[in-house]
């Protein structure tokens, strides 16, 4: 049964009524331009067919009262009186709650029934896609026109500021304003996307290593630092204003770790610009060849990978119909992401999955996905 189905089915043996609302918001998966969010700079992922999905309906109060099936419990909370609690799942939805009304929206209550099958913690967003549903059920229960922007922002802020994770704007930005079959690239400093299709009898294909980031939040905070310092280094505010020639020009000011990171960044913002280029002139194997030397740059530069990551992007460009793999998300962990032939796709995941395995002993999961819209009401 359809997660779509599931909402609806235990919604209306709960209340006894259909939803008013079904909404749904998507995980995601960046194809290039890893780091560069919070650098100002230049993403391109798309939203894909994992979603969580919420079928509510107005309530004539303050509370919003939700179950979650993946939990299999009911939290509720008064929309007048935010408080923080422990790290559950309703914190998505109070912080959610708390940054729409602190912008200023009036909000009304909601009941209803959560689920999704984002994984957890694999570098899918997870956390943006039930940040996205909130904003979305909250939006159409209130009143309140949908803007993916700046409901993105807003998302970023509970993120940040209420569940205490300093991501970039990526996650929240491609989970609202995502566009089926399309890839998005996302100017980070204006917040501009630009749908763009994939090359032609091309699929992506997600690659979960089975390995879980650990002490992530940490080496993230590090690395936005390392970002930071070489930005103020050259004057600018971010290091989306530095070019590579720039860069090489006063390299030997740099220590050799920031110099190292700042490169990634740097060499990664144009690798994005040229993919999009890639992408609209319809050639795989360029944007393969970026996504190989993306990864390369994660590795060595910006040292964000793990073995299980290195370990399958290396099976995954040994398969049949690979045009260019690379690690996506934050890294340490979760997932990659290949560029793959769509007649040699099945294949493809069969080697794969049966070549990690023997390298590592790990049980992957390797599927392809479909790009999908951003958040969206259902009914
Ligand atoms: C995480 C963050 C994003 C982005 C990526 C790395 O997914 O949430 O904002 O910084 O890492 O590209």
């Amino acid at each position: 049964m359809s997660l779509q189905s599931r909402v609806v089915e235990a919604f209306e043996s709960r209340y006894g009524s259909r939803p008013a609302f079904v909404v749904r918001a998507p995980g995601r998966v960046n194809l290039i331009g890893e780091h560069t969010d919070y650098n100002d700079g230049f993403v391109f992922p798309m939203a894909i067919d994992r979603a969580a999905w919420i079928a509510l309906r107005p309530r004539g109060d303050n509370r919003v009262v939700a179950t979650s099936l993946d939990f299999d419990e009911t939290r509720d909370f008064d929309l007048g009186r935010l408080e923080k609690g422990d790290d559950g799942w309703i914190e998505y939805l109070k912080g959610t709650a708390w940054a729409l009304r602190d912008a200023g929206h009036a909000l009304r209550g909601f009941e209803g029934i959560v689920a999704g099958d984002v994984p957890l913690g694999a570098g899918l967003s997870s956390s943006a896609s039930i940040e996205m549903a909130t904003a979305r059920a909250l939006a159409a229960v209130s009143g309140i026109p949908w803007s993916p922007a700046p409901m993105a922002l807003l998302g970023q802020k509970a993120e940040n500021k209420w569940v205490g994770v300093n991501c970039g704007i990526m996650d929240q930005l491609i989970s609202a304003a995502g566009v089926a079959d399309m890839a998005l690239l996302i100017d980070c400093r204006s917040l501009e996307t630009q749908p763009v299709p994939l090359p032609k009898g091309t699929v992506v294909v997600v690659l979960d290593t089975a390995t879980r980031r650990g002490l992530v939040d940490s080496a993230y905070n590090e690395r936005r630092a390392q970002c930071e310092s070489a930005a103020r280094l050259f004057g600018v505010k971010a290091l989306r204003d530095v070019t590579s020639p720039q860069l090489a020009a006063r390299a030997s000011e740099l220590d050799p770790t920031t110099l190292r990171r700042a490169r990634h960044v740097v060499s990664e913002d144009e690798r994005t610009l040229a993919a999009a280029d890639a992408m609209r002139a319809d050639d795989a194997e360029r944007l393969g060849r970026l996504m190989d030397e993306s990864h390369e740059s994660l590795r060595c530069d910006f040292e964000v990978c793990n073995d299980g990551l290195n370990a399958m992007v290396e099976q995954a460009r040994r398969a049949p119909g690979c045009f260019g793999a690379r690690m996506t998300g934050a890294g340490f962990g979760g997932c990659a992401v290949a560029l793959v032939a769509a007649q040699r796709s099945e294949a493809f995941v069969r080697q794969v999955e049966a070549e990690y395995r023997k390298a590592t002993r790990l049980d992957p999961k390797v599927y392809v996905c479909r790009a999908t819209n951003g958040a969206e009401i259902l009914t």
